[in-house]
């Protein structure tokens, strides 16, 4: 009680901003798709946890919740969708390292040969970076703020947090946590310290050499703490220490004549400054991610915070570093990326370690999720769509517009539906539609899609020969030409800017609609159980590589570099030897590999089957600017 007889709250000093979120955001009903079940290493691949769901579908179904996953989105919705799945309390650690840097920006290098090309950042991660700092520190804490609430959540009771941040907002991410976690709950402050500090004698500051990685308990006390140890060169005399339970401190043991006792160690107890070297490009470690952290330090938060066979998760996990160390010291992993070069290196790095079987997920109905939360309607998204292609939309018909092109010529614009695949016989359906439509038909039909069905070049060309479908077809034999593109992933961020008819018009530039990357597989040569299969073509018809005379330059080089090898655009393709038409699971992957290790990818594959009979055969390519091509065939032995 104080003076005035009123209760006075203690501990309640708090970090307190303008546009500071109310609520903490709640679990929601999001779905993951697979889009890959990645087997690094087919001994391992019977270890596949499977459920059986007979009544539902009558086969076998991966059990997700039990297996390593890398997941490809806003880690906002997927904490949301994992704690809706039953992961509360359920992850032993968590290690984050989130941006900070405010210069750092989300363009890559890709070095192939010489040369090296900058890919240009996607919306998302431009967009990312700017929501992240546009009202500076303040926009900074409205992005940690909601997502430091769910991991409190998803983390067990005997779990803890290591919070990576350097830079100018440290003191502030140390507020926030204690208000999240609560004061009570603080178990170090760590000091990350590296010699090979970039040197520059023109600054006015002292070189950058240290970061902080704040360590929170969820329950202190509780918590699963290891000691670390260094090995030292020689032993030493180290002084012997007890646990003192009267006065509840540790003490030095003495002897009855009162000495202090000694003994010798060729280990020390690990404290609060870490000593570990940044990787540098020389580094065998290198991936030539940005802002990949040593292995050295995850190993350390790994083996101190958690034990084998627990959980651990990274929800900014860049190129994967705690994934790669989890999987090494036999603890489960869920990681989350936003960027998709991100999500490309850790994939490589797992499977270059020949990792247990793990999945790579999107979050499902991402775009739908997008659009509502921008407050539209599916209808009205596809108009501003066909809008933003530059096509009138038709009064009519919700999904198709027309646009006349430069040179007068008139061209039906289809615009699909997010997170619906368009098929070959939707296509061929409007394609058959457009030789007639509005009197004198279309000489073009323009297909903006967010996704092709597996197949859909190979599925479309057999579709379009003259003849195909029997008689009813023949007499309509599709002279339309089909141009197929990709509506920009990020889409519903023009969508929210996209308010009125000056708005569409502004972004209409800026959009853009790239053409879908073809791959062509060649005829599989089989010989009594074995089957050779290979890449014939895959063609990219435009290169991210934005505007200006550098780029322009680059896209010189690159089509110069192409022309001679395709498979130099190849970051990864991988095998399905037995597609069973609903998950894509990799029994075989060949990868342009990472850092200053990279080489062309082969093009052709052997395989010997077990069993004969028909096979179905999906490949998938996944290539330097982070674009996915799929396509089956069917083997008989
Ligand atoms: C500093 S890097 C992490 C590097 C990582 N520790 C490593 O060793 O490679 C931060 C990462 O967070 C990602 N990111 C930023 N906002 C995100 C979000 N909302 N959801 C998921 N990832 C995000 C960025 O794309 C970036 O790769």
């Amino acid at each position: 009680m104080n003076n005035n007889g009123l209760h006075r709250k203690k501990d309640s000093a708090r970090i307190v901003w303008d546009s500071k979120p109310r609520r903490a955001p709640n679990p929601k009903d999001i779905e993951f798709q697979t889009a890959e079940v990645v087997i690094p290493n087919l001994e391992t691949a019977g270890q596949l946890p499977m459920s059986f769901r007979d009544k539902l579908l009558g086969e076998e179904e991966l059990d997700k919740q039990k297996m390593n996953r890398l997941i490809w989105g806003d880690n906002l919705l997927a904490m949301q969708a994992l704690l809706n799945q039953g992961y509360e309390g359920k992850i032993n650690l968590i290690y984050i390292d989130p941006p900070f840097d405010s210069k750092a920006d989300y363009s890559h290098k890709i070095k192939l040969g010489e040369t090296e090309f900058t890919k240009e950042p996607s919306v998302i991660e431009r967009l990312a970076y700017k929501d992240t700092w546009a009202g500076g520190t303040d926009s900074y804490l409205d992005m940690l703020y909601p997502r430091l609430q769910l991991m409190k959540r998803l983390l067990s009771d005997s779990g803890s947090i290591y919070v990576h941040i350097g830079g100018h907002v440290n003191a502030y991410v140390r507020l926030l946590l204690d208000e999240v976690f609560g004061t009570d709950n603080l178990i170090n402050e760590i000091t990350w310290f590296y010699k090979n500090k970039l040197q520059s004698k023109l600054s006015q500051f002292f070189p950058k050499d240290t970061e902080s990685v704040f360590v929170f308990a969820k329950k202190y006390g509780n918590h699963q703490f290891h000691h670390q140890y260094i090995k030292l060169d020689e032993p030493r005399k180290q002084n012997k220490i007890k646990w003192d339970p009267v006065h509840k401190k540790t003490v030095t043991v003495k002897d009855e004549a009162g000495n202090v006792v000694y003994y010798q160690s060729d280990q020390k107890l690990i404290g609060q400054m870490w000593e570990i070297p940044r990787v540098n490009s020389m580094a065998k470690e290198d991936t030539g991610y940005d802002t990949q952290k040593p292995h050295e330090l995850l190993e350390r938060i790994i083996k101190a915070g958690s034990s084998e066979g627990d959980l651990v998760a990274d929800f900014f996990c860049g190129s994967g570093t705690t994934l790669a160390l989890a999987e090494k010291l036999n603890r489960r992993w869920i990681g989350c990326e936003l960027g998709k070069v991100g999500i490309q290196v850790a994939r490589a790095r797992l499977v270059e370690q020949k990792s247990k079987p793990f999945l790579v997920e999107n979050i499902g109905n991402y775009q739908r999720e997008m659009i509502y939360l921008g407050g539209a309607r599916i209808y009205e998204m596809q108009k501003i769509i066909l809008k933003l292609y530059g096509a009138e939309p038709m009064a009519n018909r919700k999904d198709l517009g027309v646009r006349k092109t430069e040179d007068g010529m008139l061209e039906l614009v289809y615009c699909g539906y997010p997170d619906r695949a368009v098929a070959a016989h939707k296509v061929e359906d409007l394609a058959t539609e457009a030789q007639t439509l509005d009197g004198a038909g279309y000489k073009r039909l323009v297909i903006l899609a967010w996704d092709y069905e597996y197949n859909y070049d190979e599925l479309l060309q057999t579709r379009l020969r003259p003849g195909y479908g029997g008689r009813a077809r023949k007499s309509s034999d599709i002279k339309t030409e089909i141009i197929s593109r990709q509506i920009p992933l990020d889409i519903y961020e023009y969508l929210k800017q996209a308010k009125s008819e000056e708005d569409i018009e502004r972004l209409s530039d800026k959009v853009k609609f790239l053409e879908k990357p073809y791959l062509k597989l060649q005829k599989p040569e089989v010989k009594g159980s074995s089957v050779t299969i290979g890449i014939e073509k895959y063609v990219l018809y435009d290169f991210p590589l934005g505007s200006g005379k550098k780029a322009d330059e680059d896209r010189e080089a690159l089509l110069h570099l192409v022309k001679d090898n395709f498979a130099i655009l190849i970051d990864y393709w991988a095998v399905d030897w037995d597609y069973d038409g609903l998950t894509f699971k990799s029994q075989w992957q060949d990868l342009r590999g990472l850092g200053r290790k990279t080489k062309v990818v082969t093009t052709k594959k052997e395989h010997a089957y077990e069993k004969s009979g028909k096979h179905t055969i999906a490949v998938r390519v996944v290539d330097i600017f982070g674009n996915d091509a799929t396509a089956t065939m069917e083997v008989k032995l």
